[in-house]
């Protein structure tokens, strides 16, 4: 379980989170607001990426602070912002951070070939990041955050940019945590399109919207 608790935070004078305190239990949370409601402030504070002003994060009732490299080593995280290495292949990129979590040498190869299938991005492997198109960036920050099945996985805007296809493949698609919080973020915009026909229990928070439900429902 992972909790924010009374977690705010400042940029010079403005407010990005005020007080915000939520509970993610097991099962996949969205978060919806607009631009600039603070979706990627918050998902920042809950990766270990920015200090809290105020308050702090506890997974399974324990500080993130006090945790460290536990902490980091169930978490899978894709941001927003896109910071590849265009020299890289896709299958370099991964290699490089599957080493940075840890996983074995006999495990990489793969663990690769689990992750690539699930973003369907087999064939664009052995390219140059430089060469992909903005979709297929983000489904390799998709791939690397999934690698290792993390406990928790944090992903920002993780379909900005995918065709359709690709869309419903990520939202179907194995790779997920089954029985850990999962969290995405979405800007308000698709709003309509990402809330239909799920409950929403958590509908409490300054600004964003945020709702929780089964994966394939979100
Ligand atoms: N590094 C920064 N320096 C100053 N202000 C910032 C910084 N990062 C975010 N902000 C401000 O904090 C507020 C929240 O920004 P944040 O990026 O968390 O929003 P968001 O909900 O993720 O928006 P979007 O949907 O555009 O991704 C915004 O008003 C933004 O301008
Ligand atoms: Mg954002």
């Amino acid at each position: 379980m992972l909790k924010l608790c009374d977690v705010s935070k400042k940029y010079k004078e403005k407010n990005a989170l005020n007080h915000v305190s939520l509970t993610f239990r097991t099962g996949i949370y969205g978060l919806l607001g607009p631009n600039g409601a603070g979706k990627s402030t918050m998902m920042n504070i809950i990766t270990g990426n920015l200090l809290p002003d105020n308050g702090y994060v506890a997974w399974k009732e324990k500080d993130i602070r006090t945790l460290g490299a536990d902490y980091r080593s169930i978490l899978g995280y894709a941001p927003q912002q896109q910071g590849l290495y265009d020299s890289f292949t896709g299958r370099r990129f991964l290699s490089y951070m599957a080493a940075l979590k840890g996983i074995s040498k006999k495990e990489m190869p793969g663990e690769l070939a689990r992750v690539l299938a699930c973003v369907n991005m087999e064939e664009a492997a052995d390219q140059a990041i430089g060469a992909y198109s903005g979709g297929m960036k983000q489904r390799l920050l998709i791939a690397q955050a999934i690698m290792g099945s993390p406990e928790l996985i944090v992903l920002d805007e993780p379909t900005a940019g995918l065709d359709p296809k690709e869309r419903v493949r990520k939202y179907k698609g194995p790779g997920r945590g089954q029985n850990n919080p999962g969290i995405h973020s979405r800007g308000i915009r698709h709003r309509a399109h990402c809330r239909r026909n799920y409950h929403d229990p958590l509908r409490k928070h300054h600004r964003s919207g945020h709702s929780g439900g089964a994966y394939g429902q979100i």
